[in-house]
């Protein structure tokens, strides 16, 4: 197959590039609004743009890693990130071809108790779950036949992200305050690669909407004291917060916890534990 990856450079398409060299069954097409070594540029806004790079590659399949992924920037222009996060859905969508796309827990309030399923009802309390609720919708209006990942917390040795936050932070300061009453569970950005090409190499296409995160729940502090420790650092006191104690622009979800049953019921996989995702990634870096 041929194979566009769109948002090439961030955290997931990084980890899609490193996985796709496993995968020389197909030919790739890396893209992002920058150019790169080995990524094209492709404005996934841009419809002509899209559709001439579609016909001029006779690209089989989208895999859509690109996103306006910002929560706390989206909040003060949602409409820009309705344009990337939502309306670029329906351009993706419509191309005739399969799509995989990614979302997020924030399509939920984050006060529920249980972990969310599929089915659940969706409330988004941010711009930006608002616009990647949209972008969904958008997506399934013109191409039902698309797989929807839906993730969360996701980090990487690509890009900025809470684990790299919590490696600098730890070497900078004598104390931290970390909350523990927001619970969710880290997603290492290779191990959601690797669902997505589980999805790519299954024999039979089964579309909907999925949960993808890695196994086990823990609060941002528990995940802190873990980064530390397999980081090696030891000489930062870590300290329990109340989210109140924060001061955060946007409201983050206390419970956010993804029901993966339906995933690794369809294709028959195990998830990796949270921890053991942390291990490979803070190996790396
Ligand atoms: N990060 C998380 O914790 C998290 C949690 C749940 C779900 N997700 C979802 O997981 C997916 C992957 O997230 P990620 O963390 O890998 O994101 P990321 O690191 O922010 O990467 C997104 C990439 O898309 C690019 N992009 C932005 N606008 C574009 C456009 N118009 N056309 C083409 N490319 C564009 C970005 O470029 P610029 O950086 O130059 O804008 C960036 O390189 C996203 O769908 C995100 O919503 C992420």
């Amino acid at each position: 197959m041929n194979i566009l990856i769109t948002g090439s450079n961030g955290q997931l398409g990084n980890e899609m590039r490193v996985l796709s060299k496993q995968h020389a069954n197909h030919q790739y097409f890396f893209t992002d609004v920058v150019a790169a070594e080995d990524v094209h540029i492709l404005d996934i806004t841009d419809r002509k743009a899209v559709a001439d790079f579609i016909t001029k590659n006779a690209i089989d399949l989208i895999v859509n890693c690109a996103a306006y992924t910002n929560v706390d920037k989206a909040e003060d222009d949602e409409a820009t990130a309705f344009k990337i996060n939502a309306d670029a859905l329906t351009v993706l969508g419509s191309q005739s071809i399969r799509v995989i796309h990614v979302s997020t827990d924030y399509v939920f309030s984050g006060n529920e108790h249980t972990p969310c399923r599929e089915t659940d009802p969706v409330a988004p309390r941010t711009a930006y779950g608002r616009t990647k609720y949209a972008g969904e919708k958008n997506l399934l209006a013109v191409c039902p036949e698309a797989v929807i990942l839906r993730t969360a917390w996701l980090y990487s040795t690509y890009g900025n992200n809470f684990v790299k936050t919590m490696i600098r932070l730890g070497q900078e300061r004598e104390e931290l305050g970390v909350v523990f009453d927001q619970i969710g569970t880290p997603t290492y950005a290779a191990d959601l690669a690797q669902a997505i090409f589980t999805v790519i190499e299954n024999p039979v296409w089964h579309s909907g909407i999925y949960h993808f995160t890695n196994e086990g729940v823990c609060s941002w502090y528990d995940f802190t004291i873990a980064i530390h420790e397999l980081a090696g650092i030891r000489t930062c006191n870590v300290r329990p917060i109340l989210s109140e104690e924060y001061q955060y622009k946007t409201p983050r979800p206390h419970y956010s916890v993804l029901d993966k049953t339906k995933f690794k019921k369809t294709y028959g996989v195990e998830i990796p534990h949270w921890m053991d995702g942390l291990k490979r990634c803070i190996a790396k870096l």
